[in-house]
């Protein structure tokens, strides 16, 4: 290997390895503000995560519910605080409670 195919090698490399975390592993910006609320087993502004996944758990409109909740808000369900309307799209609001349901399976 020549040394200007190493370079161009590893330049690759970084660039790689700078895209792939960011496409697929790192938590997204709007992941990051709902944990500013809520965290997976304690209660903080919001309710745990898991808890929300053991409350809905059979339910079968619980998809269409949590996902309303978290595009519209929410409040009265849980306690006096209330969750404003998250600035999130509807692929993301699918995504997230798709994510907070299977806890529940997980707990089993
Ligand atoms: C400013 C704080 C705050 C942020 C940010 C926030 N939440 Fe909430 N969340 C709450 C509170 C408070 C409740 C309880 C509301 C109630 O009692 O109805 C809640 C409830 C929920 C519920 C249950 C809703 C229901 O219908 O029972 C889900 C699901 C949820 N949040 C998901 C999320 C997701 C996902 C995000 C990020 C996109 C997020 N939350 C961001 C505070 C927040």
């Amino acid at each position: 290997m020549t040394l200007k195919t190493a370079i161009v090698l590893s330049t690759w490399a970084a660039l790689l390895g700078l895209s792939v975390p960011a496409a697929h592993a790192a938590p997204s910006s709007s992941e990051e503000s709902c944990r500013a609320c809520h965290a997976m087993d304690t209660t903080k502004v919001g309710p745990p995560f898991r808890a929300i996944a053991a409350r809905y758990r059979g339910d079968p409109d619980a998809l269409a519910k949590l996902k309303r909740s978290m595009l519209d808000g929410s409040s009265g369900k849980w306690g006096a605080a209330p969750m404003p309307p998250n600035a999130i799209t509807p692929a993301e609001a699918d995504r997230f409670a798709h994510w907070i349901l299977q806890l529940a399976a997980q707990s089993d």
